[in-house]
């Protein structure tokens, strides 16, 4: 798969839902859980469609962070649209972002998340995807900035497999 080139277009991926009672928390807000399951879902589907292949195995490597930044309430609808942002060998790091007030101008960003979805193979062994072409200069930036998270991330796990050692 890595000789193979995609753009961000190829896999960027929508999804809508009705905000219902089974939804909220005690607080009367949508439940953080439920929300982080359809961002889960969702970043599944970009790697999937990145990957060129809506059979490919994928799995959660990381929520590397998500951001809530303001409640949705029953009766609500929301919006969420997920992007590629960088692919390492294996791994696809994906951006979902929640809107409230629909896809128009005055829509509110409700919730941002960055996840990163490592591709399988038949036997669950992390497999090569396809190379990742940002093409406009707000894609450039955020393959950069995934670059940067990636490198951190790596050392970071590198220390904590090297204390699990220990
Ligand atoms: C993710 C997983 C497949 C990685 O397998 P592994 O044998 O450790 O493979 P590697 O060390 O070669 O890592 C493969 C890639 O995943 C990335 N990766 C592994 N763990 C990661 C983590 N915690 N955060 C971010 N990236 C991670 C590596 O950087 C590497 O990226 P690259 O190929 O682009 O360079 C394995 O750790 C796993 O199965 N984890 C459990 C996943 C899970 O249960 N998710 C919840 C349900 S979806």
């Amino acid at each position: 798969m890595k000789d193979i080139t995609k753009t961000v277009a190829d896999s960027f991926s929508v999804s809508s839902k009705l905000l219902f009672p089974k939804h909220m928390n005690n607080e009367g807000i949508l439940y953080g859980g439920q929300h982080l399951m359809w961002i889960d879902e969702l970043a599944g589907i970009v790697a999937k469609r990145h990957c060129g292949n809506e059979k490919q195995r994928v799995t959660t490597a990381c929520i590397e962070s998500v951001d809530f930044y303001k409640p949705c309430y029953q009766s609500d609808i929301i919006d969420m649209q997920g992007f590629i942002t960088y692919v390492g060998n294996s791994s696809m790091e994906i951006c979902i972002e929640t809107y409230t007030g629909g896809f128009c101008d005055n829509k509110t960003l409700v919730n941002r998340a960055y996840l990163v979805l490592v591709a399988l193979d038949d036997n669950g062994h992390p497999v090569t995807v396809p190379r990742l072409n940002p093409a406009s200069i707000q894609e450039k930036e955020r393959y950069e900035a995934g670059k940067q998270r990636s490198i951190i991330r790596k050392n970071e796990r590198m220390f904590v497999l090297e204390q699990g050692d220990k």
